[in-house]
């Protein structure tokens, strides 16, 4: 009795948790959640929190880079998000003689920091809901076509006003929940962003891929940048002149740390969730999607890890490459783990199957709602074939770094043997295309892409169904039975693979040249799949994953219908949210219980680990480590590293302040636990988990590793 008593109240409790911590919200509409909020311990107002009026927290955060988040730190513009989100940055501006990646950097003064030509980041001057203006010209026959078109018509005029309000100005206005509501965004873009500070790799990258998406984490992910303005602290371009901008808010930092069960909050720019989608489709991903892609994957990393534990050049030319193909590869992993444990499908259906009998209720409701499940069913089981070639596509032609490189001289080629056409747009197009192919041979190994196209072209021919194949494929297969065999003759004849002749070809590109781009065995296999797409699959994907757009809408709708106590969140989309939770650890598997909290002993713990060359922290940071010489910095005679709580948080939330109760920046969002990572379909307040850095490691390595207490000294810095 007393038992079951329990299990109702621990039950009533996870309910009330889960749906305190699931969601991501809009800033401009967050006052609904405020009562929850406080009584979580947060301090603050909704108008501390957003406000048009005057300054506040939105104004210290930024879309850094178009993928990331970053934050303001001081009053004289200096700006900090992940390392792994100024990898670019820090990459472009490493030599082998100056390399900012192995060694870290720390500029002196003003004057050494250092311009980066393509980056910017945006502010959010505010949104609107625009959902009554632009669905004002609707007329109930209007098929999809002409819907966009209408909507489009009236947001480019919103656009163009808002973009006048101010300098620098760019408005987007995206739909919710599948297009039921609308919202213009505006934001002030500054381009002159220079980069200030960077740890070496082995503090900023430290556990490098053996423990992305992993807790517990040591990674020191962080990097440091400066935003730059006109006297008028305007955005202009990059200018030595320019002067540090000075931000209307900028975040105060905290030492106070944190306790399991302290309120957090997480404010950025998370980049795509699908909370709504069906049974059948959450079926199709882990069924389906999700294994034929981490397949294909483990083929190529396994190929590329093969030659870089082999060659240290290639370990390098593909380090950034490996990172990134194993970074969604191991999420996809996680997800389909992740989804299969909450039982994901049933649960879906379980919500299906009270929708559709609230849907019976009534004839009003049957006529609108009545019909969307059964052909959500048909349209997804149609979709299933088409979405596997375009999988395969884009995982295993697309994977093979001759094939995408092909892909890239189609428009070029068609415009060359066209007498037609425009001889300006030709030579830009082909000036474009040279800077990329300089680019693309820098990190390139002909060896290591035989082996992948080997590898994959015999997966494509063995794993997809034949119908669902270009014939060529098979009769390459008929005639050779060698894949191997066949790579090796088609890579030592192809012209795309030899930079010099490619960028001779290039230079005077003509209907001659074209053709031998043309005939070349490389391209033709590029354009043997592609034709295949074009012809069986492209048209009909799109028309059905466009009718799923309309069927969302109208399922969006219902629910929100069915449950109107029920407080929804629109799915991340790329524009700014609040997530909030609890600093809390976890119990990711049977036996097994996670702390909340990671400090130094673990990176020393780590490297002696032997031969995990991810587990090598820098000599400096162990001196310090044995000295215990953690300055201000120690707590229990060690330095905190990172920590987790149960902030709802997807990919694009790298760089996101994470903010105690009172909105001083306690830590860096960076990434998700492996357990956690099914939170972009299905949220669970038992598994979901964001990882940030502890600010106070932050401050250690700014302050005791690098000694720039230039920039400590222009923190606000709360003991
Ligand atoms: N998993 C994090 C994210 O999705 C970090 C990725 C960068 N780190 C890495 N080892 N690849 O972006
Ligand atoms: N590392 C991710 C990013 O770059 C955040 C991790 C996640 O997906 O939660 O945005």
């Amino acid at each position: 009795m007393r038992k079951a008593f329990l299990f109702v109240v621990l039950s009533l409790f996870l309910v009330f948790k889960g749906i305190a911590d699931e969601g991501m919200w809009l800033p401009m509409l967050i006052g609904k959640n405020l009562a929850e909020m406080q009584r979580m311990g947060f301090k603050l107002t909704a108008e501390d929190l957003y406000n048009v009026n005057g300054s506040s927290l939105k104004d210290a955060i930024v879309q850094f880079g178009g993928g990331c988040t970053g934050e303001l730190i001081s009053a004289e513009g200096l700006l900090i998000t992940n390392h792994h989100c100024g990898y670019p940055e820090i990459q472009s501006h490493s030599t082998i003689e100056n390399n900012l990646l192995a060694n870290g950097f720390w500029a002196a003064s003003r004057a050494d920091e250092l311009p980066n030509p393509g980056l910017e980041v945006k502010f959010l001057v505010r949104m609107d809901d625009v959902t009554n203006r632009v669905l004002k010209n609707l007329t109930p026959g209007m098929n999809e076509r002409e819907r966009l078109m209408s909507i489009q018509q009236v947001a480019d005029s919103l656009i163009q006003l808002a973009e006048k309000e101010g300098v620098g100005y760019e408005a987007i206005i995206r739909p919710f929940y599948y297009g039921n509501q609308y919202y213009m965004f505006v934001y002030q873009v500054y381009k002159d962003v220079r980069l200030v500070g960077a740890p070496p790799d082995a503090i900023g990258k430290f556990g490098g891929d053996t423990d992305n998406w992993v807790w517990p984490r040591h990674t020191g992910d962080f990097s440091l940048f400066r935003i730059y303005a006109d006297k008028n602290n305007n955005p202009a371009p990059y200018s030595p002149s320019n002067v540090p901008f000075k931000p209307k808010k900028f975040f105060k930092i905290s030492m106070r740390g944190v306790k399991e069960g302290d309120f957090t909050l997480v404010y950025g720019f998370p980049g795509r969730t699908q909370q709504f989608i069906t049974s059948h489709a959450v079926n199709l991903l882990i069924n389906q999607s999700n294994p034929n892609k981490i397949g294909l994957r483990d083929i190529r990393l396994s190929i590329f890890k093969s030659f870089m534990d082999a060659n240290d050049t290639i370990a390098i030319k593909y380090a950034a490459k490996h990172a990134r193909v194993a970074n969604a590869w191991k999420k996809w992993i996680g997800e389909t783990m992740g989804l299969r444990r909450l039982d994901a499908v049933a649960q879906k259906q379980e919500l299906e199957n009270m929708f559709a009998a609230w849907a019976a209720t009534n004839p009003e409701l049957k006529e609108r709602y009545g019909w969307l499940l059964p052909k959500f069913q048909n349209l997804y089981s149609e979709l299933a074939p088409l979405s596997l070639v375009v999988d395969y596509r884009n995982e295993a032609v697309y994977g093979v770094e001759l094939l995408s490189f092909a892909s890239r001289f189609e428009r070029l080629l068609s415009m060359a043997i066209d007498p037609k056409a425009d001889k300006e747009k030709l030579i830009e197009q082909r000036e474009n295309l040279k800077d990329y192919v300089r680019d693309f041979f820098k990190d390139f190994e002909l060896d290591v892409d035989r082996e992948v196209f080997a590898a994959l072209m015999k997966a494509y021919q063995e794993r997809v169904p034949q119908k669902l194949q270009p014939e060529f494929l098979n009769k390459f297969m008929l005639q050779s039975g060698n894949w191997r065999q066949l790579a090796g003759q088609i890579y030592s004849q192809t012209v795309f693979a030899d930079s010099v002749r490619v960028l001779t070809l290039l230079n005077d590109i003509d209907s001659t040249s074209a053709r031998e781009f043309l005939n070349d065995p490389i391209f033709n296999i590029y354009f043997e799949f592609e034709d295949y797409y074009r012809k069986n699959v492209q048209k009909r994907y799109f028309e059905i994953t466009d009718s799923l757009e309309i069927l969302y809408r109208t399922y969006v709708e219902g629910l929100m219908r069915m449950q109107p106590d029920k407080r929804f969140y629109p799915d991340a989309n790329s524009t700014l949210r609040i997530a909030y939770g609890k600093v809390a650890g976890f119990n990711p598997r049977d036996g097994v219980v996670y702390d909340y909290y990671t400090t130094i002993d673990g990176i020393y713990e780590k490297s002696q680990q032997r031969n995990v060359p991810d587990y090598v922290p820098p000599k400096r940071l162990m001196e310090l480590y044995q000295a215990k010489d953690f300055g201000p910095y120690a707590v229990n005679g060690t330095v905190p590293v990172a920590f987790i709580a149960s902030n709802h948080t997807t990919g694009g939330n790298s760089g996101s302040p994470v903010l105690d109760a009172e909105g001083n920046l306690i830590g860096v969002n960076f990434d998700r636990c492996w357990e956690s990572t099914m939170s972009d379909v299905m949220f669970d307040p038992n598994y979901c988990r964001n990882i940030s850095l502890d600010m106070r490691y932050a401050l250690f390595i700014i302050d005791k590793y690098a000694g720039a207490k230039n920039l400590i000294n222009e923190m606000v810095i709360l003991q």
